[in-house]
């Protein structure tokens, strides 16, 4: 056995990607809310790949882009560029003069993106010596690379489809595309690769038989789940990745211990954090970075991102938080839209039809009912009436609304902003508040009612 190579990963990415019929490149298509470039940039990552290797082509200016504004320092990738993609061998050797000797060179696919770390490790470990290759056996090989093994099991060559015999097309012994060798070993072999071939191309494969014929070992490390394994090239297979994605997800939140109402009606597009006995009703979506206390339930069909709730809180059905921080205890919706920058104190509530915006909600305060509030700051106990507006905008710039402890603001009034409201005031139902309202008092401002004795209504005219 040799020590450990420093691991270089070459990430095939240049393809075009016909069949998904978009402008966007194939590999930034997402699964889970990442590209999926991104997921097998994060599996290189997770395996201490010394260098990541990307070689693009089509679409390169966008992939980079996406890439430059998500990943830093070591973590970027070097560019290969493939101005022509001539084969899946033309693309490994585009990238080889940048790949010393005494590196493991190990091949992943741009579109293959649930690639597992623990998989590549082991590619990495079985190529040690020798050539490894990841294989699978599929029910329907159609269309994939044979594995041609002799009779005692040797490995012999990998022939593609469209060159196979009517007897190589019976083998269900599939190549991934997943390949690892030292670089030493590697780097002649692909000088080795023609195009004499169905497709003419130069194939990646043909180092299996070149490495057969120079007597070097070749192993497989054979997948026990397809679908890791699988390559993406039409929508259909990129909403079966989502599915698969979405279901690993689910169970490593299951086992952490969080209740969901059903792991199929579920999808986190980020990171969720949960404490204990969390609860998740169906049809919810988490996105960015979500973070749910000890005894946070969900209800049915709420989109939650960049949130953070704390211990007991509850969120009601149909309700969309963006930017949210949340003490212990709040009650959200059902039916709430609260938008970046709301903050809500221990015990604030937010009822039905009510929407937030960069709002301050102190501890137990309440705004149950039909409201709009922005740009404001709410004490602590405060009773927000149902269909009460801050009026913060003034078509050109945004004012603050500030409500004192314990004030209570009556059903459908205005408050005009820049305004303030005092400790304990009240606000009469149906006000417009264009001045300060001082505390512990009632201010009122609407026409007054009055009534007309002797009115009569008016009565039809004889024609
Ligand atoms: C390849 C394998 C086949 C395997 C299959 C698994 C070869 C010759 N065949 O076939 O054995 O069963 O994958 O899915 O390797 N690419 C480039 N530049 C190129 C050509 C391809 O970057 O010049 C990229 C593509 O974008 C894609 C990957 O390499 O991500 C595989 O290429 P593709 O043309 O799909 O190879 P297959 O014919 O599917
Ligand atoms: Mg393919």
């Amino acid at each position: 056995m040799t020590s450990a190579l420093p691991l270089h990963l070459v990430i095939l990415a240049a393809g075009q990607g016909t069949r998904m019929n978009s402008v966007l490149p194939k590999v930034l298509h997402r699964v889970g809310g990442k590209p999926m470039l991104g997921h097998v940039l994060d599996a290189g990552q997770a395996v201490g790949a010394a260098v990541v290797h990307v070689v693009h082509g089509h679409g390169a200016e966008a992939v980079q882009s996406w890439v430059k504004t998500h990943y830093r320092g070591d973590a970027m990738p070097r560019w290969i560029h493939q101005a022509e993609q001539l084969g899946t061998g033309h693309a490994v050797a585009q990238a080889a003069p940048d790949i010393p000797d005494d590196a493991c060179l190990l091949v992943a696919y741009g579109d293959v993106p649930l690639i597992r770390p623990e998989t590549l490790q082991a590619l990495a470990t079985a190529a040690a010596d020798g050539l490894a290759l990841v294989t699978v056996r599929l029910d329907d090989p159609g269309g994939y690379g044979r594995v041609v093994r002799t009779e005692d099991g040797a490995i012999r060559a990998i022939i593609e489809d469209k060159d196979a015999s009517p007897a190589q097309r019976q083998i269900t012994e599939i190549n991934t595309g997943l390949i690892a060798a030292p670089a030493r070993l590697f780097k002649p072999w692909l000088t080795r690769i023609d195009n004499n071939n169905r497709k003419g191309e130069y194939y990646l494969t043909d180092v299996v038989g070149f490495a057969v014929a120079d007597g070097i070992p070749v192993t497989a490390v054979v997948a026990t789940d397809a679908d890791e394994v699988e390559g993406v090239n039409d929508r259909l297979q990129l909403a079966r990745a989502e599915r698969v994605y979405q279901r690993r997800q689910a169970v490593a939140l299951m086992r952490a211990g969080v209740a969901l109402a059903d792991p199929a009606r579920f999808d986190l597009r980020g990171t969720l954090s949960t404490g204990r006995d969390v609860e998740i009703d169906i049809g919810c979506v988490f996105e960015g970075t979500v973070t749910l206390a000890d005894g946070v339930r969900i209800g049915p069909y709420c989109l939650l991102r960049d949130v953070s709730l704390g211990a007991g809180a509850e969120v009601a059905a149909h309700s969309v938080l963006e930017g949210v921080t949340a003490g212990a205890a709040v009650h959200i919706g059902p039916f709430a839209r609260l938008r970046p920058g709301t903050r809500l104190a221990e015990g604030a509530r937010i009822g039905n039809f009510v929407e937030t915006k960069k709002t301050d909600v102190g501890a137990g305060s309440k705004i149950n009912h039909l409201s709009y509030v922005g740009d404001a700051t709410l004490g602590q106990g405060v009773n927000i009436g149902a269909g009460t507006i801050t009026c913060n905008y003034d078509g050109i710039n945004k004012h603050a609304t500030t409500i004192g402890d314990g004030a209570f603001i009556g059903s459908n009034s205005s408050l005009v902003a820049p305004v303030s409201v005092g400790e304990q005031a009240t606000i009469g139902a149906g006000s417009v508040i264009t001045k300060d309202a001082p505390d512990g008092q009632l201010t009122v401002a609407r026409g007054k009612q009055i009534s007309l004795p002797g009115w009569q209504r008016p009565t039809k005219k004889d024609r």
